[in-house]
């Protein structure tokens, strides 16, 4: 008999709904909340309520477009955290009560071992999947970690940001040059016409495998605010160069610490996740070091970069094919690590 898993993710702006089908991906539905733009970030309450809208029309359009029936379902996966409280309890809640009706278990999925699991989602049955351990960087608007993943259920943080996240930086310093929020994909889409080369900004010397990358955004704040003061144009002149010679150094600082992370796992296989695996630089930059090291890359699907269902229905699946089930009396929680 097949197992089919649908999977609800709600855990910050994103409602989203996916269907797998024995580690098959058949569909991945994501109602995007185009409320926060307004507010330069999210809104938690609007999200919440956004949530409540989207929920039914997301989950029943993935179950239509995976051409199932809600009675085929096996279990419910559900992201319970970390994340936004009051948009994980929509999905929780909601999980909870499709699976009384239907009759069928729950499981709970740590929104990050989903970012990381991510590379398991497959389209085709031959589509290529790492062997464990891989390291995975997982880099986004809440997480810049180096993790030595050793099983779906058996991760280690080998090292992490003490302040902002990769995707932070993207996001604050797009901000003080005007962008609209989030400004990862506009600095993204400006680096490309840039010289790189032009800025130097501050790099952290943080010990060990640990990132830092607010002295980065202060850096690059002071060098606007002064270079403002001589021209008041200054930021509209050089936005490409500034995007770029920003990227260039966020991927120094990431490339620095994985490539030591390699060095002292001896590990050959190296992903990368989380809405910072999405740009282009940073995707360009693991392909070309791991192929002058002979490391095996997983780059992800852009699809799957961002915050999305499938990455919680593949980690449901294999939390469900273990008997790992979750109980109703379990909650949501806003922070939990790996
Ligand atoms: O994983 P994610 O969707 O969720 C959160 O952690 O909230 O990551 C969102 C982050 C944001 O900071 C956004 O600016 C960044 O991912 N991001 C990008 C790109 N696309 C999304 N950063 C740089 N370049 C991109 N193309």
């Amino acid at each position: 008999m097949s197992t089919i898993i649908l999977g609800i993710e709600s855990s910050c702006d994103d409602t989203s709904a996916a269907i797998i089908k024995d580690g098959i991906l058949l569909s991945n539905v994501i109602a995007s909340q185009s409320v926060h733009e307004e507010y330069g970030g999210v809104v938690p309450e609007l999200a919440s309520r956004a949530h409540q809208q989207n929920i039914v029309p997301v989950v029943d359009t993935a179950i239509k477009r995976a051409g199932i029936e809600k009675s085929d379902l096996s279990a419910i996966a559900f992201t319970r955290g970390p994340g936004l409280l009051g948009s994980l309890l929509v999905g929780t809640s909601f999980a909870k009560g499709l699976s009384l009706g239907l009759r069928i278990p729950i499981v709970d999925v740590n929104h990050l071992h989903g970012h990381v699991l991510s590379h398991f989602i497959r389209r085709n049955p031959d589509d290529v999947v790492p062997e464990y351990p891989f390291i995975c960087l997982l880099i986004s608007g809440g997480n810049s970690q180096i993790i030595l993943v050793k099983n779906y259920n058996d991760m280690e943080v080998l090292g992490q940001t003490i302040d902002d996240a990769a995707g932070e930086a993207f996001d604050k310093c797009a901000k003080v040059m005007g962008l609209p929020y989030p400004g990862g994909p506009h600095i993204d889409r400006l680096a490309a016409e840039g010289d790189a080369t032009r800025f130097k900004f501050s790099k952290p010397h943080i010990p060990e495998l640990n990132y830092s990358f607010s002295g980065l955004k202060t850096s690059f704040l002071y060098t606007l605010r002064d270079a403002k003061k001589l021209d008041p144009d200054f930021i509209e002149k050089n936005k490409a160069d500034l995007a770029a010679s920003l990227q260039r150094t966020i991927i120094e600082i990431l490339l620095d610490k994985l490539k030591k992370t390699v060095d002292l796992t001896g590990v050959k296989t190296v992903a990368i996740g989380g809405g910072v695996s999405a740009n282009s630089g940073v995707r360009q930059a693991i392909a070309d070091y791991c192929a002058r090291r002979g490391l095996k890359a997983f780059i992800p699907e852009r699809a799957f970069t961002t915050d999305n269902a499938a990455m919680v229905a593949i980690a449901g699946y294999y939390k469900y094919l273990a008997g790992d089930f979750c109980h109703y009396d379990e909650v949501p929680y806003a922070r939990i690590t790996i």
